[in-house]
């Protein structure tokens, strides 16, 4: 096994999107991307779900691969609040849709958006969550927070908006760990903001957990996860250190010796694996672990599991309308990103654009293939097209020869060895990827 973590160690994208954002290469003006956003909306059936990215955050985590702002001036608040809602009203005046199709739900991501005092959060959602159309049977709403930078008072005005799902990051526990990663966040912190989520009545606490960060080992790990089952989050998220020092140079403080890597890195998601199977927990696709009761892991069950930009979701909303400094959005037939320079996305938003980066119109083989890639990391096989086969043969072969994959009447299938190499197996479907003679370097480590 340690040969093939060596062999499958390659940069790979994580497959949030396909085509994956570096790939992106037909861009839509504003204008064609609010037809698209229109378009997407003409059908009765239609549904939506809002991210607000909130980028600012008081001081930067080292290892972090997020956009965000660090700052500690907490008076940038109220224009960035004013700046959302202008975007907000330059959508509703062109996407009237918005406000007659359901709402399903609402994140809030960074960034630490409790960052933003209580007042400032209601200002941001109140007028929208006033006009949308929310069916309180099928809606949610989810937030991000830093334990350490975190109020009851803000997460109860949150629970009467109608959250009741929070996202904490933890990372690890260990203080030698949180010290090279500039996160002091001491257990009692956490624990005291998992115990008021839940006495306010939010029914999915997730912890996001990291492996592959400095001086992490086996033993540290051990306990960081013990501490995890011992406050029993319904969920939990374990992402792989994504390590993009050409992105984030802060990462490269980090030693080399330092980090776990390859094998090493692969044998603490699974010593956590085990330790969550044991106390009861179910592994979700790639880098995720839920409660039997938890609606990720109902999700799972009735194969309605989803992965978007933010991840693994539970549902799947026609349109995703992403709103903020660089944040994504997506339709069935085109993606779009915000600008992600602060002083240029503010600047437009003061102008009254829609601030377009970039983003891309999905042609019909990218539909396809889109398909088959969500398929691929929410159920760990797919159907291949007769006219997909030889080449899967050809280019799988190493994998399907190593035991990871099997490929059998058509249908192409993750084996339980092959799960540490998902992403590795979904390169196939990569279309835009393969046809690259050199490959930029531009995703993180597989592993
Ligand atoms: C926006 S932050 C979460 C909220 C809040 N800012 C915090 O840190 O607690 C999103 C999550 O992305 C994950 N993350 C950030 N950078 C990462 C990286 N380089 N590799 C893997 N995960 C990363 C962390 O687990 C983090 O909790
Ligand atoms: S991990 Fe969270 S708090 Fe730390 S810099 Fe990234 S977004 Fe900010």
């Amino acid at each position: 096994m340690k040969d093939l973590f060596a062999k499958y160690d390659v940069p790979a994208p994580r497959y949030t999107s396909y085509p994956t954002v570096p790939f992106w290469n037909d861009s839509p003006t504003t204008d064609q991307w609010l037809e698209h956003l229109n378009k997407a909306f003409v059908d009765d059936s239609a549904t939506w779900s809002l991210y607000f990215h909130l980028p600012f955050c008081e001081s930067l985590c080292t290892f972090c691969a997020c956009n965000t702002v660090i700052t500690r001036d907490h008076g940038r608040e109220e224009g960035y609040v004013d700046l959302l809602s202008t975007e907000w009203s330059l959508y509703l005046d062109r996407v009237p849709a918005l406000i007659e199709r359901p709402l399903l739900g609402v994140h809030l991501g960074g960034g630490t958006p409790t960052f933003f005092a209580k007042e400032n959060l209601e200002r941001i959602l109140k007028p929208i969550l006033s006009k949308a159309m929310i069916d309180k049977n099928r809606f949610e709403a989810s937030v991000e927070v830093h334990p350490g930078h975190t109020t009851r008072e803000q997460l109860a005005m949150l629970h009467e908006l109608g959250f009741t799902r929070i996202s904490i990051g933890v990372q690890d526990f260990d203080p030698e760990v949180q010290r090279l990663v500039n996160r002091h966040q001491p257990y009692e912190v956490t624990k005291s903001i998992t115990d008021i989520s839940r006495e306010l009545g939010y029914t999915s606490v997730n912890y996001d957990l990291i492996y592959g960060l400095p001086r992490q080992n086996p033993d540290s790990f051990r306990d960081s996860v013990r501490k995890t089952i011992e406050l029993r989050p319904d969920r939990i998220a374990l992402y792989s250190f994504a390590r993009v020092p050409w992105i984030k140079p802060a990462q490269r403080s980090y030693k080399d010796e330092d980090l776990p890597m390859a094998g090493e890195k692969r044998a603490l998601y699974e010593l956590a694996r085990e330790m969550l199977a044991e106390a009861g927990y179910i592994e979700i696709g790639m880098d995720h672990f839920a409660l039997p009761h938890d609606g990720m892991a109902e999700a799972q069950r009735k194969h309605t599991l989803h992965r978007n930009f933010q991840g693994y979701t539970e549902k799947r909303t026609s349109v995703l309308l992403g709103l903020g400094v660089s944040a994504i959005s997506e339709t069935p037939t085109c993606f779009h990103q915000n600008e992600k320079a602060f002083p240029v996305y503010e600047r437009r938003v003061r102008n009254g654009e829609i601030p377009t980066l970039r983003g891309h119109l999905l042609s019909e083989e990218d539909r396809q293939l889109r398909e088959q890639v969500l398929q691929f990391m929410t159920r760990f096989e797919v159907r291949l097209d007769p006219d997909q086969r030889d080449d899967a043969r050809v280019f799988l072969q190493p994998m399907i020869d190593d035991g990871l994959v099997e490929l059998a009447n058509g249908t192409l299938r993750l084996t339980e060895e092959g799960t540490p190499f998902l992403r590795n197996a979904c390169m196939f479907f990569d279309k835009r990827l393969r046809s690259q003679e050199q490959r930029p370097q531009v995703f993180s480590q597989a592993l």
